[in-house]
C-alpha cells in the first residue's frame, strides 16, 4: 500500500484553502502544492494564456508522479479545464461543479450569489453549472477585482477589507440571495469579514470539502491500492512557487498556521515553460 500524492495548484496562495481540505479528507496524502504567485493574479488575464499556464503546471505536477491533481483555481477550472477534457491520464478536479453542487444543496430560495474574479463571472461557468443543477436557480454575479492581490499581501481583515466588500457584496444582498459561493479559493481567508458584511442570515459557501472529496474519491477509483498506511510517518506537503518562496512560506504560516519547511522556487524559461531554479 502506499500514499496517494495529490497535485494541487493556484495562481497564488488561495488554493491553500482548498489543500487544507484535502489533508483533512486524506490526511496520510502527500500534497504538492503549485503556486503560480509570479504569474498571478489570473482573474484579468487573456484566456489563452491561463490555458497555457495551467498545462504548464499540470505537466510539472505530472512529473512528481502525482496521482489526482486538484485545479484549486475557479478561474483557471472556467477558463482552461474545458478546453483539455481527456488530455492528461490522471484524474483532475476543478472547482465548478463541485461549488455549484454545494451551492444548490445549500440554497432554499434558488437565489444564489457568486463572489469571484472577473474572467470566472465573464465565463459564465458557474450561472451554467447551477442552473444546469437547478433551473430556475436565479444566479447573481459579482466579480472582485481587487480582492486576489489584497489577500496575497496578507491583508485579510480590517476596515479598509470590509469597506471594499461592502461595495461588492451590496448589489448581491439588493437580489435577495440566501447564498452566496466563493468562486475563488482565495475568499474563504476573507471569511469572517464577509460574515460581517452579509450578517448570519445568508449562508457562505465553499466548495473546498467537496473537492477534497472529489480528490479523494477520483484517486481511489483510478488505484484502489492507495490507502493509508498506519505505519508510515505523515509525509510533509510540498510548496512550490513561480514566486518568492520566503514571501510564500510566510503566507502559509499566516494564513493556515502550518509551518512549510523548505518552499521550492519554480521559475519560468523564456517560452514560458517550468524549470525547477532551486
Ligand atoms: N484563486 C484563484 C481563483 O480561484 C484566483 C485567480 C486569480 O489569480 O485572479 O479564481
Amino acid at each position: 500500500m502506499r500514499c496517494a500524492k495529490i497535485g494541487i495548484l493556484d495562481s497564488g496562495i488561495g488554493g491553500l484553502t482548498v489543500a487544507r481540505a484535502i489533508g483533512d479528507a486524506m490526511p496520510s496524502a502527500h500534497l504538492i502544492y503549485f503556486g503560480d504567485t509570479a504569474r498571478m493574479p489570473y482573474g484579468d488575464k487573456p484566456p489563452d494564456q491561463i490555458v497555457r499556464f495551467v498545462r504548464e503546471i499540470i505537466a510539472f505536477l505530472l512529473d512528481q508522479g502525482v496521482d489526482a491533481i486538484a485545479v484549486a483555481c475557479n478561474t483557471s477550472s472556467a477558463l482552461a479545464l474545458p478546453a483539455m477534457q481527456g488530455d492528461f491520464d490522471v484524474p483532475i478536479v476543478g472547482m465548478i461543479e463541485c461549488g455549484a453542487v454545494a451551492v444548490v444543496e445549500t440554497s432554499r430560495t434558488g437565489r444564489i450569489g457568486v463572489i469571484a474574479t472577473g474572467n470566472t463571472v465573464r465565463s459564465g461557468a458557474y450561472g451554467k453549472a447551477i442552473t444546469s443543477l437547478r433551473a430556475s436557480a436565479h444566479v447573481v454575479q459579482q466579480a472582485c477585482p481587487l480582492l486576489v492581490p489584497m489577500i496575497e499581501r496578507g491583508e485579510v481583515s480590517g476596515e479598509r477589507t470590509r469597506h471594499i466588500l461592502r461595495d461588492y457584496i451590496r448589489p448581491l444582498l439588493a437580489a435577495d440571495v440566501d447564498s452566496v459561493v466563493y468562486g475563488c479559493t482565495h475568499y474563504p481567508f476573507l471569511d469572517a469579514e464577509v460574515r460581517a458584511v452579509t450578517g448570519p442570515s445568508i449562508s457562505l459557501v465553499d466548495p473546498a470539502i467537496r473537492v477534497a472529496y472529489a480528490v479523494r474519491s477520483a484517486a481511489l477509483a483510478r488505484d484502489p491500492s492507495l490507502g493509508a498506511d498506519p505505519e508510515a510517518p505523515a509525509i510533509p506537503p510540498r510548496f512550490m512557487t513561480s514566486g518568492d518562496p520566503e514571501v510564500f512560506a510566510r503566507m502559509v504560516h499566516l494564513l493556515l498556521g502550518w509551518r512549510p519547511g523548505e518552499v521550492e522556487r519554480i521559475s519560468m524559461d523564456t517560452r514560458g515553460l517550468i524549470s525547477r531554479n532551486a
